[in-house]
């Protein structure tokens, strides 16, 4: 299939998702939260002093991180998300606590709105991994930061899609049950994943694919971090699959990128 008309039935098929589910999304995944499982902004202070910065999140859901942001004073709010129902939430939940930002409804794959050399922050939690062009995605977030500007960004952990328990007792994990790779590390081919009873496609991108992506846009990396958080890896007894999982590798992982260079778009 043409490319063009692949992505563009990638983008349809999620934004239905996301547009039919954004109430059962509202408040999950945001600052302090990078991820499940995993240490927080509150632990990280990734973002540091934010007062009186220009902060632009793509992926921006609920509005839930934007919030977060605004009540440490930031001084401009920007956001971009896929669906027009997550933006309504957001508009209706910011506006609640007293706040405005300024929000586009578009992927953020698209030609935006957006000045350029602008934003002190640009940042994604758990929105980056859903761009159908994570090159040309990047490229676009350096034009829109100042230089010297900050990109953070957490998705799910690679890992995390390749490996799954052996579960031998009726899908129960029982004691000396393994990890096993049910999915190569490589393959980054698109696939579709049942939620809710609808889907949304994605893919699995190497770690290396977002370190020279982010390269190749003038970003040099200053941190990355893939740490279940403390809770998680001392819990014992009776937890959660997924807590099991996240006491042997990372869920999530997040990067904190800085804009070195502008190579045009
Ligand atoms: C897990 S949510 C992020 C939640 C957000 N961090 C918050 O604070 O509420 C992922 C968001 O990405 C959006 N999204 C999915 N594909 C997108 C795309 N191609 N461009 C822009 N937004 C997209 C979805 O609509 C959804 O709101």
């Amino acid at each position: 299939m043409d490319i063009t008309i692949r992505k563009a039935e990638i983008l349809k098929t999620n934004k239905s998702y996301w547009d039919t589910y954004a109430d059962f999304w509202f408040g999950t995944t945001s600052l302090p939260e990078y991820g499940v499982h995993f240490v927080t902004e509150d632990e990280l202070h990734l973002f540091g002093d934010v007062s009186g910065k220009k902060l632009l999140e793509f992926g921006c859901g609920s509005g839930h991180s934007l919030k977060y942001l605004a009540d440490r004073n930031a001084g401009e709010l920007w956001g971009v998300d896929i669906s027009g129902r997550q933006l309504e939430n957001a508009e209706a939940y910011l506006k609640e606590h007293g706040y405005t930002a300024k929000l586009i409804c578009a992927p953020m794959e698209a030609e935006l709105d957006i000045p350029t050399d602008y934003f002190d922050y640009v940042y994604s939690i758990y929105g980056i991994g859903w761009t159908t062009d994570l090159p040309g995605t990047f490229r676009k977030i350096a034009s829109y930061l100042k230089n010297d500007g900050i990109f953070i960004f957490s998705w799910h952990h690679p890992l995390n899609y390749c490996v799954s328990w052996s579960c031998s007792e009726g899908g129960t994990i029982i004691e000396n049950d393994k990890l096993v790779f049910m999915k190569s590390y490589f393959d980054e081919s698109y696939f579709k994943m049942p939620v809710h009873g609808s889907e949304v496609i994605l893919c699995n991108r190497k770690i290396s694919t977002y370190v020279n992506a982010l390269a190749q846009a003038g970003f040099a990396i200053e941190q990355m971090i893939e740490q279940t958080d403390e809770q998680t890896m001392e819990a014992a007894g009776d937890i959660s699959d997924k807590a099991k999982k996240a006491k042997m590798l990372p869920i999530s992982f997040c990067i904190k990128a800085r804009k070195s260079h502008h190579p045009g778009l």
